[in-house]
C-alpha cells in the first residue's frame, strides 16, 4: 500500500487524472457520430461518408464525423452569404456583444472544451487548461472591443463578405478562435474547416455559439480532410481564405487562388532559432527551451526548434538540458502532472521517427532520455541532436515534433547568420542579460515574431504571422484586423468584382508610325534612346532590342530597352546591394523624397509636355499629373517619419514592440494609365517605408519613368534603391514573380497577367498585391496613404519582458 512516508521517501509521482466524463458525455449526446453545422443546426453530409477520430493516447475511437462534399460545402457558403448582409449590416456594439456572450460561453464550459481539446488532439490537459483555453476567451474578448470600435478605428472599410478558414491540429480550438473572432469581429461570416484529426473542439464551439445567439449561418463548420479544404478554396463565393498549415499546402492553396481576387492570409511553417548568447542567465534558458520545443510535443510552428549556442557556453547548457529532459514525463495527457501528451496521429510519428533516422545518417549526435514512453498511444521522446551541420536535413526541415537541434556560433553576426539561414521566418528568442545586443540583434532576425529572454508568448493583442515562406497576414491585435477588412471606394475597387480591366494596357496604335518631324518643327528630331536605370546608372539593355515609343498623333517620341530576364536579374541584385536604405533614418529618406518633388518641380512643364506628346490628353490634364505627382512625393516625404509602430498592451510586465519593417526588394508594376503619376504612387511609399525597387513602368507610355531617373539620379537617391527596366511589363512581372530574391510584387494591370504573377509567387511565397480595376490615381483617397504603406511594410512584435 502507498503511505505518505513512502511518497516522501521515493518522491514518486502518483496518477493525478482529469476526469473526461463531461466530455464523453457531450460526444455520446450526439450518439458518437457529428454532421456539420450549418446555417445555425446540424445537417448530415450529403454523401454519407464519415471518418474516426481518434484519441492518439490510446489509440480508442472518440467519434465520427462527416467528410464533407461539395454540396455541403455549397451549403455552407450559401448560408454564410444568407447571413452576411444582416451580420455586416449589424453596429458594432451589436456584434461586440455577440464576442462578448462568445468569450463568456468559453469560459463558462472551459473544462469541457480543454477535455475534450486532450482527449482529441493528445495534448496535456496542463496546456489546455492553462493556456488554450484561457487564449481562446482572451481572443473573443479582444476581439469583442475590434467589433464595439470598428467604425471608429477603421473608417472607409467594410467586412471582405464571407471567409473560409482552414486550420491545422496542433491548435485546434485556439487556431479556430484567432480566425473565427477577428472575422466576425469585423462583420464577415465564416465556413470554418477544422483538421481532420482535431475536430471535435471545433463542432463544440459551434454549437455553444449558437447556443449563446449568434444568428444562424454567421458561423459554419465543415470536416472533411483535405478534399474539402480544397473545395473551400476553389469556392467562387468565398471572398477570402485564411489558412494555417504547412508551406507546401501554403503553396497549393496561393496557385489555386491566384486571379481569384480572393483576398489571402497565410500562416505557415517554421524552423525558429533560439538564439542563447554566452550571458544568458542559463536556467532561465533552460527552461524556456522546455517552452519552446517541449511544448504541445514540439507540434507548434513557431516551435525554438534551432537552438544557437555560443560557443563558450554550449557544453554546460546540453549538459544543463539533458540533465531537465531527464525529469520530463511523458504520458496520459489528462493527467495533470504531465508535461509531454501524444503525437497527433500516426503519420505525424512516423515523420518524426523518420526525420530523426535522417538526423542520425547524416552524422549529428541524438540523445534521448534513459527513461522509456508509454508504447499503447502515439508517443515520442523529447530528443535532442548536437554536432549538427547547418545544411543538414534537420536543420532545415520543420519536423514539428520534440526533437531539438543546436549549432554553435563564435559571434552576434554568425549567430544572425545561422538564424536566417532557412526559407523560413516566423519567430526566434534571443537570451542575454545585455539589452543593447537583444535589440541589436532582433531586428536584424528574419521573422515576424522575436522574443527576448522568453519564448512561445502569445496574446490577441499582438500580431502573430511570418516573414518569408513563412507566409503572410498577422493574426492579432490591429494588424490582424486588417486582413478581414477592405477599403470600401464603392465599386468595389480591389476585391473580387468581375470583369475589370483586362486589357487596360491596350492604346492606340499609331496608323502610320512615323519618324516625321513635328508640326512645330521642320526639321526631324534626333533620336532619343532611353536605357535601363539599373544600380543608379543608365545601362544598356542584354539583349540589343529596343522598342519604339509613339505618340498619340503616330509621332514616333524616342526608344527604350527592351527588357529580358537578365535585366530583371542585374536590376534585382543591384537593389539587394542598396538594402542599406532600410538603415536610413525616416527623416532622410523624407528628405530624399523632397529633394525629387523639388528636382521634378523645376522640369514640370517638361514633364506636362511629355505626357501630354504621349498619352494625346490635353497639356491641362497632364500638368494636373505632373502636380498630383509633386503632391504624393510631398506625401510620402511627410509619411518617411510618421508610419510608427506600436507598443501592444499585452499581459506580461514588459512590453511587445510592433515594429514596422520594409519587406525588402520589391517589384512594381506600374499602371498603364497615368504613367507618371502610377509610378511615383507605387514607388515612392516603397522608398518611404525603406524597401528598394525594381520597377517596370507603363508599357504603352515609358517615357515618364525613363526620364524620371534623371531626376532620381540629381536628387542623392542612392544608386540602387529605384531600378527600372522598361519593355513588355506582364513579362518581366512574371519574372519578377518568380525570382526567389524578390520578397514582394505589386501589380496594376489586367487580371490575366495579375493571376500569372499571383501563382508565380508560390515559388518563395513572396507577398502579392494584384489589381485589375481601374483606381482613381488622382484622388486622395484612393491614390495614397495607409494601405501603400501598409502593404510596403510587414509588422514584427518584439516581446520583452522585464523586471528583475
Ligand atoms: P496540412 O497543411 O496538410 O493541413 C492543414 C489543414 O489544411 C488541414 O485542415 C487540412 O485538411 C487542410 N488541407 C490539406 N490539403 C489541403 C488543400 N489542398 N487545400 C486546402 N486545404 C487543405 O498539414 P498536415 O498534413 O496536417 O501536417 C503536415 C506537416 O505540416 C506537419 O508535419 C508540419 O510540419 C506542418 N504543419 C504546420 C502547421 C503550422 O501551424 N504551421 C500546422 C500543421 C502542420
Amino acid at each position: 500500500m502507498t503511505t505518505v512516508s513512502g511518497i516522501f521517501e521515493t518522491m514518486a509521482y502518483g496518477p493525478a487524472p482529469e476526469s473526461d466524463k463531461q466530455a464523453l458525455e457531450w460526444v455520446a449526446r450526439h450518439d458518437g457520430t457529428f454532421g456539420l453545422f450549418i446555417g445555425g443546426g446540424w445537417t448530415n453530409g450529403k454523401s454519407g461518408e464519415l471518418f474516426d477520430v481518434i484519441n492518439p493516447a490510446t489509440t480508442a475511437r472518440l467519434a465520427r464525423v462527416t467528410q464533407a462534399s461539395e454540396a455541403d460545402v455549397d451549403a455552407a457558403v450559401a448560408a454564410a452569404r444568407q447571413a452576411f448582409p444582416a451580420w455586416a449590416g449589424l453596429s458594432g456594439h451589436a456584434r461586440a456583444r455577440h464576442l462578448y456572450a462568445l468569450a463568456r460561453e468559453v469560459q463558462k464550459h472551459a473544462r469541457l472544451l480543454a477535455v475534450l481539446e486532450s482527449l482529441d488532439n493528445g495534448k496535456s490537459i496542463r496546456e489546455t487548461r492553462d493556456l488554450d483555453i484561457p487564449l481562446v476567451a482572451r481572443h473573443f474578448y479582444h476581439h469583442a472591443g475590434w467589433a464595439q470600435l470598428v467604425e471608429a478605428e477603421f473608417p472607409g472599410h467594410a467586412p471582405v463578405g464571407v471567409v473560409g478558414q482552414i486550420i491545422p491540429w496542433n491548435f485546434p480550438l485556439l487556431m479556430m478562435a484567432w480566425k473565427v473572432a477577428p472575422a466576425l469581429a469585423a462583420g464577415n461570416t465564416v465556413v470554418l474547416k477544422p483538421a481532420e484529426f482535431t475536430p471535435l473542439t471545433a463542432l463544440c464551439l459551434a454549437e455553444i455559439a449558437h447556443h449563446a445567439g449568434l444568428p444562424p449561418g454567421v458561423l459554419n463548420v465543415v470536416t472533411g480532410d483535405g478534399r474539402t479544404g480544397e473545395l473551400l478554396v476553389r469556392h467562387p463565393d468565398i471572398d477570402k481564405i485564411a489558412f494555417t498549415g504547412s508551406t507546401e499546402v501554403g503553396r497549393v492553396i496561393r496557385k489555386a487562388t491566384a486571379g481569384s481576387g480572393k483576398k489571402l492570409s497565410l500562416e505557415l511553417g517554421g524552423k525558429s532559432p533560439f538564439i542563447v548568447f554566452d550571458d544568458a542567465d542559463l536556467d532561465s534558458v533552460v527552461e524556456g527551451v522546455v517552452d519552446a520545443i517541449w511544448f504541445n510535443q514540439g507540434q507548434v510552428c513557431c516551435a525554438g526548434s534551432r537552438l544557437l549556442v555560443h560557443e563558450g557556453v554550449a557544453e554546460r547548457l546540453v549538459t544543463k538540458l539533458r540533465a531537465r529532459m531527464e525529469k520530463l514525463r511523458v504520458g496520459p495527457p489528462l493527467d495533470k502532472a504531465i508535461d509531454m501528451g501524444a503525437i497527433v496521429a500516426p503519420v505525424q510519428l512516423e515523420r518524426i521517427r523518420k526525420l530523426v533516422d535522417t538526423g542520425v545518417a547524416e552524422g549529428a549526435t541524438l540523445w534521448q532520455p534513459s527513461w522509456a514512453c508509454p508504447t499503447e498511444g502515439y508517443f515520442y521522446p523529447p530528443t535532442l541532436f548536437t554536432g549538427v551541420a547547418p545544411a543538414a536535413t534537420i536543420a532545415q526541415v520543420e519536423i514539428f515534433g520534440p526533437v531539438l537541434v543546436t549549432m554553435t556560433f563564435r559571434t552576434p553576426a554568425e549567430a544572425v547568420e545561422l538564424a536566417n539561414n532557412t526559407p523560413y521566418g516566423l519567430a526566434a528568442s534571443v537570451w542575454t542579460e545585455n539589452v543593447n545586443l537583444a535589440l541589436d540583434v532582433a531586428p536584424k532576425i528574419k521573422a515576424g515574431v522575436v522574443w527576448i529572454n522568453c519564448t512561445n508568448l502569445f496574446d490577441a493583442a499582438s500580431g502573430f504571422g511570418g516573414y518569408r515562406e513563412s507566409g503572410f497576414g498577422r493574426e492579432g491585435g490591429r494588424e490582424g484586423m486588417w486582413e478581414y477588412l477592405k477599403a470600401d471606394r464603392g465599386s468595389g475597387l480591389g476585391t473580387r468584382s468581375s470583369g475589370g480591366a483586362a486589357g487596360r494596357t491596350k492604346h492606340k496604335a499609331p496608323a502610320v508610325p512615323s519618324r516625321a518631324p513635328s508640326p512645330e518643327s521642320p526639321v526631324p528630331p534626333i533620336d532619343r534612346t532611353y536605357k535601363m536605370f539599373i544600380g543608379g546608372k543608365q545601362v544598356r539593355p542584354d539583349a540589343p532590342y529596343a522598342r519604339q515609343i509613339f505618340g498619340a498623333g503616330g509621332r514616333l517620341l524616342g526608344e527604350v530597352g527592351e527588357g529580358n530576364r537578365k535585366d530583371i536579374r542585374d536590376a534585382v541584385e543591384a537593389a539587394h546591394a542598396a538594402a542599406a536604405w532600410a538603415h536610413v533614418s525616416g527623416h532622410n529618406r523624407g528628405q530624399i523624397l523632397y529633394y525629387i518633388a523639388e528636382n521634378l518641380s523645376v522640369r514640370a512643364a517638361e514633364f506636362a509636355g511629355h505626357l501630354e506628346a504621349m498619352t494625346g490628353r490635353g497639356r491641362d490634364d497632364a500638368r494636373r499629373e505632373v502636380d498630383a505627382s509633386l503632391t504624393r512625393l510631398f506625401s510620402y516625404a511627410a509619411w518617411a517619419d510618421k508610419y510608427d509602430g506600436a507598443v501592444h498592451h499585452v499581459p506580461i510586465r514588459g512590453v511587445t514592440l510592433a515594429m514596422n519593417e520594409p519587406i525588402g526588394v520589391l517589384g512594381i508594376a506600374c499602371p498603364a494609365e497615368h504613367p507618371l503619376l502610377g509610378f511615383v504612387s507605387l514607388v515612392a511609399p516603397a522608398l518611404a517605408t525603406g524597401n528598394t525597387v525594381v520597377a517596370i513602368p507603363s508599357e504603352a507610355h515609358p517615357l515618364a519613368a525613363t526620364e524620371l531617373y534623371t531626376v532620381l539620379d540629381a536628387s542623392d537617391l542612392p544608386g540602387g534603391v529605384v531600378n527600372i527596366v522598361t519593355g513588355p511589363k506582364d513579362a518581366l512581372a512574371k519574372v519578377l514573380a518568380e525570382h526567389d530574391d524578390v520578397d514582394a510584387v505589386w501589380y496594376f494591370g489586367n487580371r490575366a497577367a495579375a493571376a500569372e504573377v499571383e501563382r508565380a509567387s508560390a515559388g518563395n511565397m513572396k507577398r502579392t498585391w494584384a489589381e485589375w480595376d481601374e483606381r482613381d490615381w488622382l484622388d486622395n483617397q484612393q491614390g495614397e496613404g495607409r494601405e501603400f504603406l501598409r502593404e510596403a511594410t510587414q509588422v514584427k512584435n518584439i516581446w520583452i519582458p522585464y523586471g528583475e
